[in-house]
């Protein structure tokens, strides 16, 4: 078996950056190099102020004011990294198509494939490949086909290590992974990648398969969880309908051990950068070999997800009198989920556009994120001009500042901070009647109630 020396990573995002860090600690005798074309990135990484790391995850400093430096190198020589390493991570973004055939839904491989060839131009020795990133099935043998054509005559193996960790989690996910999984066709290029994990991951946690099971489990993995949320959704609007309470269903449901209690929570929608994204790959795959029934059931978890997040902003709309014009709503969250500053396909995103649409005066307040990346973000859908987005939207940095003579609180993130709040004071800060409604179901329901706000929670 092929002992690993040197790891290149060709991508230092949200999956390259911390994933290496944790390799990198737990095997300090590696060399791992991240690298990326992001300048300011790299930069970011290499800051002496671990506060100001390009990507906020709990526990991530530790990690790399351990490894970096000694074993754990950012740069932006990618070429000399491929170059030196025996082993190299494909990390890089494989966002949707947004042109051409399978625009918005097929994954977008170019710069996959601009990995590959730079891979197999550099290339003077054997290298293990590795695909981190997300692919869809039968991408390993794209890969191969460019680095086998356009290599320098070396050997390439090919493996699939798919990452399963959760923003916000990254770092206990990736100590203390459910499983690793490896798909490859060489068995001593799968020893070498498991050697590296087995350094801290319980040898029965490390999973091999061949290379198509591999990638395709990572698209079915964030299917099956972004149904779940969905599902719960799709109830919380019934139980709005009957009296139910969603939360009193989810715990009855998931105390069943064969259901369980993980990922029932309703909410505003999911967001982030990948479940959307996977199912449309999903989605888009099984068109592709005209599996009808197939793609339409899949894509329902989407369809859902857009209702729901299309049905806050209406709720909203409809409970403050069918209008919202020149109203002052307080944005709690942006993120698209707590403890990230990751706004990627966060639903607070399409609320606030929506209640734009009717000229509301939105203020933000989100403890991570900037009031650049929300305009960015607004600015990104192309809605209305960037002049009209920041006229109607303010972000503030002072939570009470959104708060004051608000016409309604909109609780978009499930941030632990916003339920330690002092809602007596608020009450007092806030136009009557105050509508709060909560997205997440958060906060303290009877408490919000017994202080006479006007208190709409999802799902109940
Ligand atoms: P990201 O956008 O945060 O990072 C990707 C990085 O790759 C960027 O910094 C970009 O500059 C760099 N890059 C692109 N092309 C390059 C090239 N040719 N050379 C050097 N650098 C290049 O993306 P991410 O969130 O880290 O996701 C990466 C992959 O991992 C995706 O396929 C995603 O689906 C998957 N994934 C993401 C998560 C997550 O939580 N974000 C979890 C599991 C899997
Ligand atoms: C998800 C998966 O959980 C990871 O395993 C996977 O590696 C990753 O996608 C990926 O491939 O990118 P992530 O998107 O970071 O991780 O975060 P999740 O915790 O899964 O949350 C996704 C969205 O669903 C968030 O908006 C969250 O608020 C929402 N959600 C989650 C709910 O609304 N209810 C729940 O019960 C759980």
């Amino acid at each position: 078996m092929k002992e690993i020396k040197k790891i290149a990573c060709i991508g230092a995002g949200y999956v390259g950056g911390p994933t290496m860090s944790v390799i990198a600690q737990k095997n300090p005798h590696i060399q791992v190099t991240v690298v990326d074309l992001n300048q300011e990135r790299i930069d970011d990484w290499n800051t002496t102020d671990l506060s100001q790391l390009p990507i906020y995850e709990p526990g991530l400093d530790d990690v790399v004011k351990e490894a970096r430096g000694r074993n754990l190198f950012f740069s932006t020589d990618v070429e000399g990294a491929i170059d030196e390493a025996d082993m190299i991570f494909i990390s890089v973004n494989t966002p949707t198509k947004t042109y051409g055939k399978g625009k918005g839904q097929a994954a977008d491989l170019k710069y996959i494939e601009l990995c590959a060839r730079q891979i197999a131009k550099v290339a003077k020795g054997d290298k293990i490949v590795v695909e981190k990133s997300t692919l869809p099935v039968r991408t390993a043998a794209a890969l191969k086909s460019i680095l086998d054509d356009t290599g320098n005559g070396v050997n390439f193996d090919i493996l699939s290590n798919p990452e399963f960790l959760a923003e916000g989690t990254a770092v206990a996910d990736l100590h203390h992974p459910d499983r690793v999984l490896i798909g490859g066709e060489n068995e001593e290029a799968i020893q070498s990648l498991v050697q590296i994990y087995e350094a801290w991951v319980p040898r029965e946690r490390i999973l091999t398969t061949n290379l198509w099971s591999s990638e395709l489990s990572k698209l079915v993995a964030n299917a099956f969880l972004a149904q779940r949320v969905s599902s719960i959704n799709a109830i919380s609007e019934l139980c709005e309908a009957t009296g139910a309470n969603v939360d009193e269903v989810s715990r009855a449901i998931g105390h069943d051990s064969r259901i369980g209690p993980k990922f029932l929570k309703a909410s505003v929608g999911f967001g982030g950068s990948c479940f959307q994204k996977d199912i449309l790959n999903l989605v888009y795959i099984a068109r592709s070999y005209n599996l009808t029934a197939v793609a339409d059931y899949w894509e329902q978890v989407i369809i859902l997800n857009d209702h729901q997040k299309l049905r806050f902003a209406e709720r909203i709309i409809q409970t403050m009198y069918n209008t919202v014009n020149g109203k002052k709503i307080a944005f709690l969250g942006w993120a698209f989920k707590k403890d990230t500053n990751d706004t990627r396909e966060s639903a607070a995103i399409y609320v606030a556009d929506h209640l734009l649409d009717e000229e509301a005066q939105l203020v933000v307040y989100d403890p991570k994120v900037t009031a650049e990346q929300i305009y960015r973000d607004l600015d990104y859908l192309k809605t209305r001009s960037s002049a009209d987005n920041r006229r109607l939207v303010t972000v503030v940095n002072d939570p009470y500042e959104a708060l004051i003579d608000a016409h309604a609180v909109a609780v978009l993130t499930e941030w632990d901070e916003f339920r330690k709040y002092d809602w007596m004071e608020i009450k007092q800060m806030m136009k009557k009647p105050s509508f709060v409604f909560d997205g997440r179901k958060l906060l303290d329901a009877k408490l919000l109630r017994q202080l006479n706000f006007e208190y709409y929670a999802i799902g109940e």
